[in-house]
């Protein structure tokens, strides 16, 4: 039988609603984000996101279910981000889920955010398990083994910041636009990646870990460098420093890539979150795939970054698999996919973003 899900997602700074069902059509994916609110503020005010969730996410979930060309009735059940996240926007996504889910006696289902960017390729190739993937996004990096719908093995990790959070400071200390991952990736295609030889962290330590936050320092000096010498930063610097970035970020996430697919070989390698959406990063990995004799699999960019049919999708997933919440369902800041990994040290700690 075809089920029929809402996706709802409002973990950061999109509030999103979306129709899926369980043949893989996305009926409707609505998105709508915040950046004008934030952009005054160098990153997303948590307290501003949740307001503007609230206000926005019934609209959301109208609009999607408009889009469909349903109603409530025909839907079989409520997936909802039910965390990691920015704890005013979940808690706004999983009261909305809740009334809804009480108002119509729909099965509620509280979907790790984590999920919803794992699962993807699911979704959108139909990826038998077990596959490798790399998540890569706003708050997160891990490469994970995705071997049942709820069964995450953490491979490794950023013991600090995120690469997406790296793009993000990167474009900031070069005064480009938020967010700074898209912004980045265009000035690089202008930039000579050889100039500057920043580092590539962790490349001597085996395994999977992997760090980015002296990257940005080593960005920042670069930058201060150039300012203290010439003056001033001019275009053809600003595009230099952004491909060079952009080739030690590539650099680092292809030489860990290879060692997961050493560590756990898999018929696929996937790659999901913001991060994914990069062009430069896409090819490079595709590039380790193909030697590992690996399909890669990138989900197009609308589902590589916040989306809520990625959402819906885990929710069907997870039900299909026997599980559903009650009006107990909480919200949650924190929800590592993979509970049997030692924590990281400060990881996903610093984004706003999962
Ligand atoms: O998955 P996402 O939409 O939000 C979460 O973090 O969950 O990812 C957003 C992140 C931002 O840091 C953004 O700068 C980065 O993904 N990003 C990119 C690109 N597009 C988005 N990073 C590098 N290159 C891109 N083209
Ligand atoms: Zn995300």
């Amino acid at each position: 039988m075809t089920l029929i899900f809402l996706g709802i997602e409002s973990s950061c700074d999109d509030t999103a609603a979306a129709v899926v069902t369980s043949e893989r059509r996305i009926l409707s994916s609505v998105v709508a984000g915040q950046s004008a609110l934030h952009e005054d503020f160098g990153g997303v005010v948590p307290e501003i996101a949740a307001r503007a969730h609230t206000e926005k996410l019934d609209h959301a979930v109208q609009q999607a279910l408009d889009e469909a060309g349903l109603s409530l009735a025909d839907l079989d059940g409520i997936a909802v981000t039910a965390g990691p996240g920015l704890i005013g926007g979940v808690l706004a996504g999983v009261m909305l889920a809740k009334g809804l889910a009480a108002g119509t006696g729909l099965p509620l289902i509280g979907v790790n955010h984590l999920a919803g960017h794992a699962l993807t390729p699911r979704l959108t190739d139909n990826a038998p398990f077990p596959y490798l993937m790399l998540l890569v996004s706003g708050g997160h990096c891990q490469f994970l083994k995705v071997a049942g719908p709820e069964e995450f093995t953490r491979l490794g990790g950023t013991i600090d910041d995120a690469p997406g959070e790296a793009f993000d400071k990167l474009a900031k200390l070069l005064g480009l636009p938020q967010p700074g991952g898209p912004s980045v990736e265009a000035d690089a295609a202008r930039g000579d990646p050889a100039r500057f030889a920043l580092p590539r962290p962790l490349l001597d330590r085996p395994g999977c870990d992997l760090s980015f936050s002296g990257l940005k320092t080593a960005a920042l000096r670069a930058r201060d460098d150039l300012v203290r010498d010439q003056g001033g930063l001019f275009a053809q610097d600003r595009a230099d420093l952004c491909a060079s970035f952009q080739a030690a970020v590539a650099e680092v996430l292809v030489e860990k890539t290879r060692r997961a697919l050493a560590l756990c070989p898999a018929p696929v390698l996937a790659v999901a979150g913001g991060v994914a959406a990069n062009r430069a990063i896409r090819a490079a990995l595709e590039a380790v795939a193909d030697a590992a004799g690996a399909r890669f699999l990138a989900p197009p960019m609308a589902l590589c970054t916040d989306n809520a049919a990625i959402i819906a999708w885990a929710g069907i997933e997870a039900y299909q698999a026997g599980r559903c919440d009650d009006m107990s369902l909480a919200a949650r800041p924190r929800w590592p996919l993979d509970t049997r990994a030692a924590p990281m040290l400060g990881a996903g700690k610093r984004g706003a973003k999962a």
